[in-house]
């Protein structure tokens, strides 16, 4: 069935409701659950979906996917208790809604280990897990302590009845962390939930949190667990007034007028039902008869990477937003699980790509808060789990004009290029397109400063680095089908020789930071794909990009401010620039989240290893 595109306004996801402000002891105290509950993805008329979300407990009304807005404030800290409210009206646990591959390293309840050892293996034949869903919440772009990390393995299930005896409450770092956490701040964690803590004195940016659990990341936050945290004041802001807002205000309607929006766009596929598809073998990617093929070592669940055949943006298939002559401000996430975006803003949506663009978008910020300087661009490639802060300036668009937001980047992997010359540009009456914007009267002037003039807050650049860290991207074929079939991505060292050294999740830490050390890390990509690679804790500086056997090139001028996410190209380093200020075990990835999940992930450690 055809979605009908444009009948449905853009939800501008409303601000979470704190239980508590505190301003003497300067703590926003909030308590999120995490619920199932149902949406209107689709249009009107057609059925509703079922999703996971966050919400304020206290307030049943704020469940939604994607979150309400975390707004948190320069130097107030903000303490979530994160909940995990996956359980039916009965108290009995939830299963999960998409198939778990239980043959991953993953969060394995049954004896509570994260380990590779009592997990089903590949050959024996165990459906999708149907036991209760582990979940953890990372802060993404937070330089946030260790226990309040939202680390892969200190995950945790419902408080729930008729989870089987032997099932862990609770993963390897829980109670490691929960601990420090009780010792630093006199609180403590029980099953079922966790208490972080972030102290907010990063740069002014457009943080988001998301489910981590390990191994079955990919599924929570598909089912819904995303949300922005929008951290504003401090020294690395702007003045009120300067830039187009308001900000939404607690208790504001979610669809009012707003000129400055937060915007997710996601991949999704539905079932007609309603329901969200995810693929349930491995046969769905690549035609492998699944589930388990005799003598494979192939996970027979998991898929490399997943493209949904539809966009939703703010939770909605294809929006429409009335918007006034006049600047807006968006912050562009791109929350797909595997998928690279290239918007562009355009009068034909369905012309042949590339298309040419009706308005340019003035990029401001990236992950890490403001760039040095706006820079003006036709489109915006932007990697999952990457920000982009732009304004867009209607102000010489006549009353009555439609503009689209589309998407020309492709609906596979991504290597880099050109749309059309390097790769097929995604489906253009599909995923080639995301949004609406309908040109409305104005209805009172526009003060802020237009982007060309806008002199932005002061970046103090990372000094030198004492050492240079080399480490790898590898792909794993299957051992036994004669080189058919990814198995795994895998992270990785280089040897003296400069030979990978692939390495899993369990293996022990190769990268281990000093306290305090800066160092540039030399990502060597020897697969054929791109992958944007995320770093916790930090916001790094790119350095540059060195295809092989050519001249280093420079960060694109959108690279020049802070990063927690880049893109590495195939056949070549990038290299980052990293202050390692906090100590602990935190975690380095791919944020494709298919990749991560299967072991495109290694913990790393700042300081002495205990
Ligand atoms: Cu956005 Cu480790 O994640
Ligand atoms: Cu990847």
């Amino acid at each position: 069935v055809a979605i009908e595109k444009y009948v449905t306004e853009l939800l501008i996801p409303p601000v979470m409701p704190w239980d508590r402000r505190d301003r003497k002891t300067g703590l926003d105290s909030y308590t999120i659950g995490v619920r199932q509950f149902r949406q209107q993805i689709l249009p009107p008329g057609q059925p509703a979906t079922t999703v996971w979300g966050y919400g304020s407990t206290q307030h049943p009304e704020t469940f939604n996917a994607p979150s309400f807005t975390i707004e948190a404030e320069f130097d107030q800290a903000v303490r979530v208790t994160w909940v995990n409210q996956l359980r039916d009206c009965k108290g009995n646990y939830l299963p999960h809604l998409l198939p778990v591959d239980p043959t991953l390293h993953w969060a394995y309840p049954p004896g509570g280990m994260s380990g590779r050892d009592s997990r089903p293996t590949y050959a024996s034949t165990p459906g999708p897990y149907t036991g209760p869903v582990p979940i953890v919440t990372h802060l993404h772009g937070g330089q946030s302590s260790e226990e309040s990390d939202g680390y892969a393995e200190a995950w945790y299930l419902p408080n729930a009845l008729g989870i089987p005896a032997g099932y862990a409450p609770v993963g390897s770092f829980y109670r490691k962390f929960g601990e420090k956490f009780e010792e630093r701040f006199g609180q403590g964690w029980s099953n079922g939930e966790a208490v972080f803590q972030y102290a907010n004195r990063e740069r002014a940016s457009t943080l988001w949190f998301h489910d981590h659990a390990l191994g079955i990341t990919r599924l929570n936050v598909y089912a819904g667990l995303a949300g922005f945290y929008l951290l504003r004041g401090g020294p690395d802001d702007l003045p009120p007034g300067v830039l187009p807002g308001p900000a939404p205000k607690r208790g504001d309607a979610p669809t009012g007028r707003f000129c400055e929006i937060p915007i997710v766009i996601q991949d999704r596929s539905f079932n007609t039902d309603g329901s969200l598809f995810y693929p349930a073998s491995r046969a769905f990617a690549d035609g492998f008869k699944g589930p388990y093929i005799p003598g494979s070592d192939i996970p027979p669940i998991w898929n490399p990477e997943f493209f949904g055949n539809t966009l939703v943006t703010n939770g909605r298939t294809w929006p429409v937003l009335p918007v006034e002559p006049r600047r807006y401000r968006f912050r562009f996430l791109n929350g797909c699980n595997s998928r690279y975006l290239v918007l562009k803003i355009v009068a034909d949506r369905l012309a042949h790509r590339p298309v040419p663009p009706a308005l340019p978008f003035w990029q401001i910020g990236s992950e890490g808060g403001f760039l040095p300087a706006p820079v003006e661009r036709d489109q915006l490639l932007i990697a999952p789990a990457e920000r982009a802060d732009v304004i867009v300036d209607y102000t010489s668009i006549p009353v009555g004009t439609d503009l689209y937001l589309i998407n020309e980047g492709p609906d596979s992997a991504y290597q880099g290029g050109k749309v059309g010359t390097d790769f097929a540009p995604a489906e253009p009456r599909t995923t080639g397109q995301v949004m609406k914007f309908t040109v409305k009267p104005l209805t009172s002037p526009d003060t802020t400063v237009p982007p060309r003039h806008l002199t932005l807050p002061a970046l103090t650049p990372i000094g030198p680095a004492s050492r240079t860290r080399q480490v790898s991207l590898n792909e794993e074929k299957s051992a036994r089908l004669n080189g058919v079939g990814t198995r795994a991505v895998l992270l990785g060292t280089l040897d003296p020789n400069e030979k990978p050294v692939p390495m899993r999740w369990a293996d022990p830490i190769t990268e281990n930071p000093a306290l305090g050390a800066t160092e540039i890390w030399e990502i060597h990509n020897l697969t054929a794909d791109a992958h944007p690679i995320h770093i916790h804790e930090v916001q790094f500086q790119v350095v540059d990009r060195q295809p092989t056997g050519q001249a280093a090139r420079a960060p694109e001028p959108w690279e020049n401010g802070f990063k927690d996410t880049v893109i590495t190209y195939p056949n070549g380093v990038t290299r980052v620039r990293v202050k390692f200020d906090q100590e602990g075990r935190y975690m380095w990835h791919c944020h494709m989240l298919d990749h991560e999940d299967n072991e495109m992930m290694r913990p790393y450690h700042v300081g002495p290893l205990t």
